[in-house]
């Protein structure tokens, strides 16, 4: 798995290649698709480690962005990555065939990810540091506060993994599929069946509850993983939870639209663009529309894709005036503030991606069925549509007019998404709700995939199935059910040969007066304590915190046995320099099996002042 010297001539190749085109902004629609096509997919390959021209120092993942602050993406996230990397896979599949460099080398760092102990837990023996959303460029851990964990990147990863397997099995490697890649897959689906109906983050890191998006990509590669173990002759630990996944799946659905997260109470409608991002991470072109998987072409769906619209129709200005069946632009979901709540690159190409794909289902069914769910959506494009069963027919038939619709439609969207992308093609996360104007992390990884993926549903480039036909229906009754992972390090494939971690919590209590703004951490020489690195120190919280008691404290997990040197360090609220404990404190962590133990500290060096910033 490892790289010979004559593939990072490959490498530089790729990175060195010109692509700036100018003047996408006046392009008609086909040519601005094309070149923005190419200056996205190279946009990616920038921020791919360690490679990558715009990510100099990282390892081998995919970074989220090149921004180091305001926001700092420079991490490496497992939903972005295996999103980035699926769409790699797909375009090698399609010919591109320089980028399977990139596909092994994902495949050996993710095996070694995989082990990494981190703040949502060890790798062995329950699989719980699969959950963990993101880590340091290199691969380590980041021991920052975040939302954690999320339970989609196991999923996501598993299916790009599952997707370059299958090309490999076609292309006579089943042995390489087997022995080096079906282990990776086996460690991510056995979280999948063992912790699906346990709470967790919802792809935009804020929700706690359940969230569409996940639950689809994890029901996804459950069936996905079946078909695969089945070719491979191996067995699937927690494949069998599919169907249950899948019937609750369906509880999403309000009669309206797709209620994105549920199991939380946060006062938002539920409309989110987590539908449509899951409906076309889980497309499949032989899909029914009427499958209960929730397919773009499915009526519900089609439903939920009218009101997501009209939410962000009526939110941004940027958006006023523009009547229903024509596109928008569209963000996260209407009541978000995060860097002003704007619309995003990625989920308004997704929109147009989304109709592509729904087309694209109706084509290949040869019919399409208007129900009492889905009128409204068609009466916007079509007002002479009524409710039932529309065959193929010539080109003047209504199915090929509302085929027509449907696709000006997606289109549209299209031509929002290149009014916005500034002259040179790049793009970042966000763009401003009044101006339009690029914002938050640029050269966002994502937004480049997510516009590559467009491009190629847009040129009628389909993923072959994932077996939507073949998956087994769900129960009559659900149950949340759950299926004991079996978890080992895909050696391999390069992972290290890790045993069980045994950790011991410890709770850090430490009294220390501070003002409003200051922050406190804990950090020390071990890697659960930031090995003396201050960006990666571990937060404390100050819930506690109360005229008779400054208390700040957190309750972690260390390596039992191991003894630590420590300190509390105190962060300013102007960026002044950080105020260090004038002492090292040294801690010896109880024997695996022993209780948690709480470790009780009072502050020892200078104070801190505000700054007047
Ligand atoms: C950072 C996350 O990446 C983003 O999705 C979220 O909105 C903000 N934190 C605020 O929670
Ligand atoms: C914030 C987004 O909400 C989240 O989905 C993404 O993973 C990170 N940014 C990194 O791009």
């Amino acid at each position: 798995m490892h790289f010979s010297s004559s593939l990072v001539g490959v490498f530089s190749l790729l990175c060195s290649q010109a692509v700036a085109i100018p003047d996408l902004k006046a392009r008609d629609l086909n040519s601005f698709v094309t070149g923005e096509r190419t200056i996205a997919l190279q946009g990616a390959l920038n921020n791919i480690g360690p490679h990558g021209s715009q990510v100099a120092g990282a390892g081998n993942f995919v970074i989220a962005s090149p921004s180091t602050e305001n926001p700092n993406y420079f991490y490496t996230w497992t939903r972005d990555s295996a999103l980035t990397m699926k769409m790699i896979i797909d375009e090698f599949i399609f010919g591109n065939t320089k980028l399977q460099p990139y596909i092994e080398e994902y495949i050996h760092a993710q095996a070694i990810l995989q082990t990494v102990s981190n703040p949502s837990g060890t790798f062995l023996p329950n699989g719980l540091g699969l959950g963990e959303p993101k880590y340091q460029p290199d691969g380590t851990r980041f021991n920052g506060a975040w939302g954690r964990p999320q339970r989609d990147g196991p999923a996501l990863r598993a299916i790009a993994l599952i997707t370059y397997s299958n090309w490999l099995i076609e292309n006579g490697q089943s042995t390489k599929a087997r022995t080096v890649i079906w282990p990776i897959i086996s460690n991510d689906l056995s979280y999948v069946g063992q912790y699906w109906n346990q709470t967790g983050f919802d792809l935009w890191e804020e929700v706690l509850g359940s969230s569409f998006f996940t639950i689809q990509n994890q029901h996804r590669s459950l069936v996905q993983g079946t078909q695969l173990a089945k070719d491979l002759r191996v067995t699937c630990t927690g494949c069998d939870q599919a169907p249950e996944i899948l019937c609750f799946l369906q509880s999403f659905w309000n009669g309206k639209y797709i209620v994105s997260n549920i199991n939380v109470n946060n006062g938002r409608t539920g409309l989110d663009g987590n539908s449509i991002l899951g409906a076309i991470a889980t497309f499949d072109i032989d899909a029914y529309c009427d499958s209960p998987t929730f397919q773009p072409c499915n009526n519900k769906m089609l439903s939920n894709f009218r009101y997501l619209m009209d939410s962000f129709r009526e939110t941004y200005s940027i958006n006023a005036g523009i009547p229903e069946g024509q596109g928008v632009a569209v963000g996260r979901y209407s009541e978000d503030v995060y860097q002003g709540g704007n619309p995003w690159y990625l989920i308004t190409t997704a929109a147009a991606e989304y109709l592509y794909d729904a087309v694209a289902q109706w084509k290949a069914r040869h019919n399409l069925v208007v129900d009492a769910d889905s009128l409204p959506f068609f009466q916007d494009l079509y007002p002479s549509v009524t409710i039932r069963q529309y065959n193929s027919g010539n080109a003047n038939s209504p199915f090929s007019q509302i085929i027509n619709a449907v696709t000006s439609y997606a289109d549209s969207f299209v031509a929002i998404a290149q009014k916005y992308t500034p002259a040179n093609g790049s793009l970042a996360e966000q763009f401003n709700r009044d101006t339009g104007v690029p914002l938050s992390a640029r050269d966002l990884t994502w937004s480049y995939a997510a516009f590559v993926t467009l491009a190629q549903r847009r040129a009628g480039q389909y993923p072959t199935t994932w077996g939507t036909r073949q998956a087994a229906s769900p129960p009559a009754t659900c149950s949340g059910t759950s299926t004991t992972g079996v978890y080992a390090p895909a050696t391999a494939a390069g992972a290290p040969n890790v045993t069980s971690t045994c950790q011991v919590n410890i709770v850090f209590n430490v009294n220390a007066t501070t003002y409003f703004g200051e922050n406190i951490y804990v950090i020390g020489n071990t890697d659960d304590l930031g090995a003396w690195d201050i960006n990666n120190a571990v937060p404390l919280g100050a819930g506690g915190y109360t005229s008779q008691r400054p208390l700040w404290s957190v309750s972690t997990y260390l390596n039992a046995g191991e003894t630590a040197s420590y300190k509390y360090v105190r962060q300013e609220n102007c960026n002044q320099p950080y105020i260090y404990e004038t002492l090292n404190r040294t801690l010896t962590i109880p024997t695996c099996g022993s209780a948690p133990i709480t470790v009780e500290d009072a502050w020892v060096g200078a104070v801190g002042t505000a700054g007047s910033c």
